[in-house]
C-alpha cells in the first residue's frame, strides 16, 4: 500500500492558489473553506459576447429612463441606477435560466423580478450583507461590460478577507457562509486592484437573481 506522509494530504497553498486564480484569500484555509463547501463559486466566460448584447438590448431602454444616483453618501451604493425586470427576450431568458439552473436547486422559490444594477465608471458598492428579509440563501450575478473586484469581509473575524476578480462575462454565486457571514462590496476604480494588478473599472452592469427567504414570516408581506 502506498503510504503518503500526512503533510502531503493537505493541499499546498501554491497549488490551491493556482486552482483558483480568480480568488485571493487572506489564508489558504479560508480559500479552501469558501471554495469548498463555503458557498463561493465563480464561473468565468459564463456568457458570450452575443448573449451580453442580447441582455443589454433588453435592459438599456429601462436604464436610460433613470438618472445615476450620486449624492446620497449614507447609501450603500454610489453612482448607480437600477431596474427590476420580469420580461425578457427569448435569448436573454435562456441565459437567465442557465444561471438559475446552476445557482438554485430545482423547485427553490425565486424572486421573479431580476435585479439589474448599472454602476457608472466612478460608481461603487460599499460593504453590506443583502437583507435576509428580502433575499434567501443564494445570490447569483452576471457581470457585463467591465471587470471589477468584489471584496468579501468576514463578519466574525478581522483578518478573513477574500478578493474576487469578476471579469466581464463572469457569473458568481454567493451562498451559505459567503452570503451570510461575509459582507460583499465592489471596489471603486482607485482601489480596484487584484493581487497588486490594476483592474480598470468602466461602466459595469450586473444582473442578479435571488431566491426568496424561506424562514416563515421573514418575507415581505
Ligand atoms: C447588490 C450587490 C453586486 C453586483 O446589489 O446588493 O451586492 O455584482 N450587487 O453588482
Ligand atoms: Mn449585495
Amino acid at each position: 500500500m502506498l503510504r503518503v506522509p500526512s503533510a502531503m494530504l493537505r493541499v499546498p497553498s501554491a497549488m490551491l492558489r493556482a486552482a483558483f486564480p480568480l480568488i485571493r484569500a487572506s489564508s489558504p484555509e479560508l480559500l479552501e473553506r469558501l471554495s469548498g463547501g463555503g458557498g463561493l463559486e465563480l464561473r468565468p466566460r459564463f456568457i458570450s459576447g452575443p448573449e451580453e448584447d442580447a441582455l443589454l438590448r433588453d435592459i438599456e431602454p429601462g436604464l436610460r429612463r433613470r438618472h445615476y444616483q450620486r449624492d446620497h453618501w449614507d447609501q450603500a451604493i454610489h453612482g448607480y441606477r437600477e431596474i427590476e425586470k420580469s420580461h425578457w427576450s427569448e435569448q436573454s431568458e435562456s441565459v437567465l435560466q442557465r444561471l438559475r439552473d446552476v445557482a438554485f436547486p430545482p423547485g427553490v422559490p425565486q424572486l421573479s423580478m431580476v435585479h439589474v444594477l448599472d454602476l457608472e465608471k466612478t460608481g461603487f458598492i460599499k460593504a453590506h450583507v443583502d437583507s435576509v428579509k428580502f433575499c434567501g440563501d443564494t445570490i447569483a450575478g452576471l457581470c457585463l461590460l467591465s471587470g471589477c473586484v468584489m471584496r468579501l469581509l468576514s463578519e466574525d473575524s478581522d483578518v478573513d478577507q477574500v478578493d474576487l476578480l469578476l471579469q466581464r462575462h463572469t457569473a458568481y454565486i454567493l451562498r451559505g457562509e459567503a452570503r451570510y457571514r461575509f459582507s460583499h462590496q465592489i471596489l471603486p476604480d482607485e482601489q480596484s486592484l487584484f493581487g497588486g494588478e490594476k483592474v480598470p473599472r468602466e461602466r459595469r452592469i450586473s444582473i442578479i437573481c435571488r431566491n426568496l427567504p424561506n424562514e416563515p414570516g421573514s418575507g415581505p408581506d
